[in-house]
């Protein structure tokens, strides 16, 4: 970064939903980046994940301010009287809307020099899912449309996916370990995406906060060593395992079948998994837009966690954990892996696929540290 594009550090930092799945990742990356960092929590009865989550980033300085981006009032009061100048949205799909209302709080708050939206995956002016998809985009899309309307400064990231297998019936994919009994291939398997990990979506979020050039633009993320098709991802991790494992055709059929069946959130998945791997909605445009910039442009000197590596990351997950540890490890993606495929067993079946084929899919994963290392093995 020259010295024309670097700005003064931002300063007071505010992010809603560090709770959740993208924006503990935003909120880590920011209290590690130096600056005063305060977490809007809703209050209320919360989960002891999420507890433990919010005692851990208070730990590392986090400023704990209890409240929700609905009420307006009290958002103004908060943004103003702390000075805040720079907000972050990490709301997830069912309250993309709630955040018209705190577009509202910020336009009263001179402060604020900059505001970063729930956004976190596609450029979603571009891509075109099927629905229920189409209704989380369109609200997106709504919130963008206001920001620009009011004048608030603003970045859109745009980071495609996280680094993880891609379970189409799985919001957190990078919550669950890749499949050890059989991989399901999108189409023909042969359209590519990005995959970013977690924490490099958090570094380079709050990296562009202090930077001119990231200033009402949608920062692309597109990482040259993380631009794989599913088949190559099966292949990557088949290398780390050891072991071929089955490849089972999930059709554009079946992933539109299964978006059919509106399932919140698991059909929201499935349909922006057809628009990824059947449609190529992440790679069917160039960014050379007067909006458009590219991360790895902007900071060239900076590395991303290669797949290859996070790959490495869910490796040591499964195995090298200590004893304990490592079974609780697997027993929570046991339960995660029953609780996604248990759905796809009806949708396979409405969708046509071989019986015996899916029962198969449906196999439990292994349910201790031992257990995964024979299967392995
Ligand atoms: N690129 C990818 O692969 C990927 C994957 C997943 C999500 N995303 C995107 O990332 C964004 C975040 O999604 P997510 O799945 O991380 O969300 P999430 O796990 O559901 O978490 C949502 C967070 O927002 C908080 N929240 C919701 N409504 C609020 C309100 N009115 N006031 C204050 N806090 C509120 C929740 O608080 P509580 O704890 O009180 O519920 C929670 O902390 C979305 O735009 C989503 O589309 C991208």
């Amino acid at each position: 970064m020259t010295a024309s594009t670097l700005m003064a550090p931002a300063g007071r930092t505010v992010i809603v939903g560090s709770t959740g799945f993208i924006g503990r990742f935003v909120a880590e990356a920011c209290l590690a980046s130096g600056r005063p960092t305060y977490l809007l929590v809703r209050s209320g009865s919360i989960s002891t994940s999420k507890s433990k989550t919010i005692k851990c980033l208070q730990d590392k300085g986090a400023v704990v301010v209890h409240g929700s981006i609905n009420d307006q009032e009290s958002m103004e009061k908060f943004l103003k009287e702390n000075e805040i100048e720079v907000v972050i949205s990490a709301v997830g799909g069912e309250s993309i809307s709630d955040q018209l209302v705190l577009i509202d709080a910020i336009k009263a708050v001179p402060t604020v020099k900059r505001f970063l939206p729930s956004e976190f995956g596609h450029d979603i002016d571009r891509a075109d899912p099927v629905e229920p998809g189409l209704r989380m985009y369109n609200e997106k899309r709504k919130v963008r449309r206001r920001i620009e309307e009011i004048g608030i400064p603003y970045t859109y990231i745009c980071c495609n996916s996280i680094a993880a297998w891609p379970y189409y019936d799985n919001t957190h994919p990078a919550d669950v370990l890749p499949p050890l009994d059989r991989f399901q291939i999108y189409g023909d398997g042969s359209v590519k995406a990005y995959f970013v990990a977690g924490t490099d979506i958090g570094k380079f979020t709050i990296k562009t906060l202090d930077d001119a050039r990231t200033i009402n633009k949608k920062v692309h993320f597109r990482p040259p060593s993380n631009y794989l098709n599913i088949n190559e991802l099966a292949t990557l991790w088949e290398g780390k395992i050891k072991r071929t494992l089955p490849r089972v055709t999930v059709t554009e059929d079946d992933l539109l079948a299964a978006a059919k069946e509106m399932r919140i959130p698991g059909s929201v998945v499935a349909s922006l998994t057809h628009d990824i791997f059947i449609k190529g909605c992440q790679i069917n445009f160039s960014i050379d837009g007067p909006t458009d910039v590219e991360i790895c442009s902007l900071y060239p000197e900076i590395p991303f966690c290669t797949m290859d590596e996070c790959l490495d990351e869910f490796l040591k997950k499964t195995l090298e954990v200590p004893k304990g540890i490592g079974e609780q490890m697997v027993e929570e993606a046991k339960e995660e892996v029953i609780a996604v495929k248990k759905p796809r067993q009806e949708t396979l079946i409405s969708g046509g696929v071989d019986k015996k084929a899916n029962e198969e899919a449906i196999a439990v994963p292994p349910s201790t540290r031992s257990e995964a290392l024979a299967i392995i093995a």
